[in-house]
């Protein structure tokens, strides 16, 4: 038996290995400030202690590597796979996040350092998942945050993400079914969650081996009272529509924001 430090050790040194392998990837890549920025001091203390609780067992490889956020691939207790997406100390971008916070009441005592705000979004995102899991919306089962961690459900197998709906509609049998089962989820994300995902499109959609639509980042998304949440829902849907419409799916906006709002 190895007592827990020393596992907790084992497994700060693999993540440190992994940080490594991911420098030498960016060189190779030839861009050399991600890493540093992605594994601070404070996230590291996050992984840390997230790992210390035994729910990362052991991190794997970057899923996805973006303006905000990391995404990497991670293994829990009993094996499940897990995604972790970090989200950026230093380089989110601080003021478009302060704006969908603003106006948004469970964040009203939010204090207005960087790094509070990435981490009251990263809170956000836990608690918006959390939402519109209750309302029967599929999205990744948030599992637990940490700063600017947060531990989800991995929508995949064996490390591999399921595809974006971007790409996955072209092997798709039935584009109709995954466009009906995405208007029901954005109903009742609306009409049960009372959110707006605010980012939606085919880039925030993934499609699972059942061919179902997942809903995934919802660090941006807004309580329908937020000021900005008709705006944004207006904007979700023509984003929806316009996809399925070059995919053959006879939809309307006006008709879809009817169905959504009524
Ligand atoms: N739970 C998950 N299971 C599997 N893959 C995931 C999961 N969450 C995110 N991903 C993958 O990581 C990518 C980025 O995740 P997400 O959209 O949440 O971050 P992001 O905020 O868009 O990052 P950025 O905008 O900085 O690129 C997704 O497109 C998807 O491929
Ligand atoms: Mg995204």
């Amino acid at each position: 038996m190895t007592d827990l430090p020393d596992l907790i050790d084992d497994k700060i040194k693999r993540i440190e290995r992994d940080v490594d392998e991911l420098r030498v990837r960016d060189k190779e890549a030839d861009d050399f400030k991600v890493r540093d920025e992605v594994f601070d001091e404070l996230t590291l203390k996050a992984l840390y202690r997230l790992a210390s609780t035994g729910l990362i067992q052991a991190l794997g490889g970057p899923i996805s590597t973006g303006k905000e956020a990391n995404v990497f691939h991670a293994i829990g207790p009993g094996g499940r796979e897990l995604a972790i997406k970090i989200y950026r100390i230093r380089t989110s971008d601080f003021k478009a996040m302060h704006d969908y916070i603003l106006g948004d009441y469970r964040f009203a005592n939010v204090r207005k350092t960087k790094k509070d705000v990435v981490f009251a979004w990263t809170k956000k995102e836990f608690r918006n998942l959390t939402r519109a899991r209750k309302a029967r919306v599929r999205v990744p089962e948030p599992l637990k945050y940490r700063e600017n961690v947060l531990v989800m459900q991995f929508i995949g197998r064996d490390g591999v993400a399921c595809p974006l709906l971007k790409h996955a509609v072209e092997n798709l049998e039935n584009v109709k079914e995954v466009y009906d089962a995405t208007i029901e989820f954005m109903k009742r994300l609306y009409q049960d969650a009372h959110l707006v995902h605010a980012d939606l499109s085919e880039y925030n959609i993934l499609v699972d081996d059942q061919a179902e639509p997942v809903f995934i980042d919802m660090g941006q998304s807004v309580l329908v009272q937020h000021p900005r949440a008709q705006e944004f829902l207006q904007r979700d849907v023509g984003n929806v529509v316009k996809f399925f419409n070059e995919a053959g799916v006879r939809a309307s906006a006006i008709t879809v924001l009817r169905e959504i709002t009524k």
